[in-house]
Formats: C-alpha cells, structure tokens, sequence
C-alpha cells in the first residue's frame, strides 16, 4: 500500500495516455494519489480527475510561477473549488526565487491569501519553497498556521505533537529547517531526488526525522527517480523513493510504505 502525496496527473503531459497510466496506478501496489493543482485550469482538471477514479484527490491551488495572472475573481473561484468534495488541500502554494517567473511581490500576496483560505476552509496546505526558506517560513509565521487556533483544529500527531497540517513538498532544505518544521507541527515530503548520487542533504534530512513525520511522493511528470532518471515521471514510481527510504532508515520496505501511507491519509483526513 502506497500513497503518492503529490503529483500532478492533471499535468498536459499526461493528455495521450492518462487512461493508461491510470490502469497501471489501479494494477500497482499504489492504493492513493494526491492529484495536485498548480493554476485554476489544472486545479478544476484534479478535482474531475478525483471525481473519476477512486483512488485520486484533489489539491487546489496557484503555484507561484503562475500567480501573475491571478486576481480577487480566480481566488473566489479557487474558493468555491476548494469546498467540493475529495478537495483534501489547498497547494501548491508558496514562493520560487530560483525561476522567479510570477514578481516576488506578487507570488508573496497570493500566497498570503491562499493561506488564509486554508485557514477559513480549516484544509491542509501543501507549500511549495524553491531558495525561499526564510521569506516561506516567516509568513507562514505571520499568517497564522502554527498558531492555537489553527492547531486546535486538527487532532495530534500520533506521538503528542500538534498537528499544522502543513506539508512542505519535494523537500530539499537542510535537516536543521527541517527539526524547525516538525517541532512546529509540520510534515515533511520526500520526493525522487533523494534517489540521486548528489542527495546529501535530503538523506541527512531522511536519516534525522522520524518517520511519523514523513510522506512521499513523485512530483510527476517531473522529479523521476532512479531508476527510471530522464524519463516522464508517473505516480507507480513512488516506490522507488521508498525502497530509497527503507534503506537510508535502515527498516523495512513494507514499513516505510505503510507508515506513509498511514500518515497521509491522516494528514489529508481521508477516512476511506
Ligand atoms: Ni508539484
């Protein structure tokens, strides 16, 4: 049992064969897939998708790259996507200093408000962060996620932490932002990369969270891991970055995929 927490089967690269590559996710040992949203168009695109295939959610939400071209109109429709049912998150959101396609000003204000429509809809926020660690985090701060009220939303982690219900994507800051995060009440992601030779960091990051703590994803189309490198990355592949996991953590395969997927059914509250 899988749970692929991101990917973006909306993604137009998957417009000739996403029939197909939907079979072989119901053939896998992939019993889930967070199906996520990066501009309103991709975002309606996830929710059909969840309402096709049992085993799809939905995010809904703009990317940074894409926020210049949002508005108080598109966010009120985000608003009314988000309340429709398998719309487990808002995400991604957040800020890209790397590409720096959409003003920094602009990615910032969007951001800001589609937290606070997180927050008013009381849904998990999948965030975004490319070399933007400290601007992320202060306004998440700012914002209000890790405050009481939003905290006394969710029920605890499993080992008496409160729970933000924020997930920090792709995670590939270093172990100390890391530590900061889940004592906030974070979870973090892992994604292909940390199958790659040059993963340093997100195998210190890996080897110093505890599991608990912990999803995976493919982040496809992009992102695919080893052994599959240079290819369209597709959701069946997430088990490569487990098999990646169970050998850093030095425990089972079937562990580590069943704790992350036990994990991101409870963080995206998905009961069924
Ligand atoms: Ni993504």
């Amino acid at each position: 049992m899988l749970f692929d927490s991101h990917a973006h089967i909306n993604d137009e690269r998957f417009d000739f064969d996403r029939e197909k590559i939907c079979k072989q996710i119901e053939e896998s040992p992939v019993s889930y897939v967070m199906d996520v949203g990066f501009d309103f168009e991709s975002s309606v695109k996830a929710v059909e998708d969840a309402g096709k295939y049992s085993w799809c959610y939905a995010a809904v939400g703009c990317h940074p790259h894409d926020t210049k071209d949002m508005d108080e109109e598109t966010l009120l429709l985000f608003k009314g996507l988000a309340k429709k049912t398998k719309v487990k998150a808002i995400g991604e959101i957040g800020l890209d200093y790397h590409y720096d396609h959409s003003d920094r000003d602009i990615q910032k204000h969007w951001f800001r408000e589609q937290i606070q429509l997180a927050l008013q809809l009381k849904l998990p926020i999948i965030i975004h962060d490319r070399e933007a660690n400290d601007d992320v985090l202060r306004i998440l701060k700012e914002e209000g996620v890790f405050d009481t009220a939003r905290l006394q939303c969710f029920p605890k982690k499993p080992c008496g932490l409160a729970d933000a219900r924020l997930l920090l994507h792709c995670y590939s800051g270093s172990r100390e932002l890391a530590e900061q995060y889940v004592k906030l009440g974070a979870t973090i992601s892992i994604a292909g990369p940390v199958t790659y030779k040059n993963a340093r960091k997100t195998v210190e990051v890996v080897k110093a969270i505890a599991l608990e703590h912990l999803l995976i994803e493919t982040d496809s189309p992009y992102l695919t891991p080893e052994p599959f490198r240079g290819k369209r990355n597709q959701p069946t592949y997430v088990m490569h970055t487990a098999e990646k996991i169970a050998e850093l953590k030095e425990v089972s395969y079937e562990e580590v995929a069943q704790i992350t997927c036990e994990n991101a059914k409870r963080f995206f509250d998905i009961t069924e």
